[in-house]
């Protein structure tokens, strides 16, 4: 099942000489349960496609479908309710509230929406981010690694229909880092979450099902599919073609069927 679909997709920022064309015409849809990775060098736009995709802006042209719902036929309000509902935001720096503690920070989307965290569920999931110790802490009273974990409960307490993360690895030490790709791992496994992250770290980016590069606001190149296996195992198959090819090793029937 398509959870998103992006459709010719622009964003122009200012016009004459300051004029950015941040995202050209981009397109491409996702399906629920898929773990898409977006890379490409600063500038290149992957933010501005996040934030998009996000309704946290909206473009110059092109759609955005969430579940099956244009996204920017809402008004501004009705568009910040879908968005806190549907969308969780994961950022480089956390984005956390800094008078309100753990708890108090990972409900924040249901309170927004006076609603009630079912307590059962709260504490599965603050356990799950290992944050059981920390409940009562303030953001400044944490690791950055805690802190992103915060940020990752406040993004999935809503069960979102897709989740956002731009570099959420981007600011930590490897341990810390390697803690956030297992939890968002685990959560597109266990959970079928939707994650499209954009990340530096080629290594991060093999975990997931497809990885999407852009370049100047354009996507250059997609690499592996829905499967749920993985890209890394995907692209060492390509490595070794390619060994194989050098070393004349391919066979005649895979040659032929190229
Ligand atoms: N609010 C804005 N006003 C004007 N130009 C902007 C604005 N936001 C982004 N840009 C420009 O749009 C382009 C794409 O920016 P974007 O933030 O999407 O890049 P990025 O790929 O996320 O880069 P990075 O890896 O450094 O975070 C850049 O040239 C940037 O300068
Ligand atoms: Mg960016």
């Amino acid at each position: 099942m398509e959870i998103l679909k992006v459709e010719n997709l622009t964003k122009i920022y200012g016009k004459d000489e300051t004029k950015v064309v941040a995202l050209d015409n981009v397109s491409f849809s996702v399906e629920k349960g898929e773990f898409v990775a977006i890379v490409g060098e600063s500038g290149s736009g992957k933010s501005t496609l996040l934030h998009l995709i996000g309704g946290v802006d909206r473009p110059t042209s092109g759609k955005v479908f969430i579940d099956g719902k244009d996204i920017f036929e809402f008004d501004d309000d009705k568009l910040a309710i879908f968005r806190r509902r549907q969308v969780g935001l994961i950022y480089q720096f956390y984005n956390l509230i800094p008078i309100l503690n753990v708890e108090e920070n990972i409900i924040l989307p249901l309170a927004l929406d006076n609603r009630q965290a079912d307590r059962e569920k709260l504490d599965e999931l603050i356990s799950m981010l290992g944050l059981s110790e920390r409940r009562s802490h303030l953001p400044n009273e944490l690791s950055g690694g805690q802190q992103q974990r915060t940020s990752i409960g406040r993004a999935m307490i809503t069960d979102p229909a897709i989740i956002l993360a731009d570099e959420p690895t981007g600011n930590l030490d490897s341990k810390s880092s390697d803690e956030i790709v297992e939890l968002l791992k685990k959560s597109n496994k266990e959970h079928k979450q939707t994650i499209i992250m954009i990340t530096h770290n080629m290594e991060i980016a093999k975990i997931a099902d497809r990885i999407i590069k852009i370049e100047d606001g354009r996507i250059v190149s997609e690499v592996g599919a829905a499967s749920g296996s993985g890209v890394s195992s995907k692209m060492d198959q390509n490595a070794k073609k390619e060994k194989d090819s050098k070393t004349g090793a391919v066979a005649i029937s895979e040659v032929g069927a190229e």
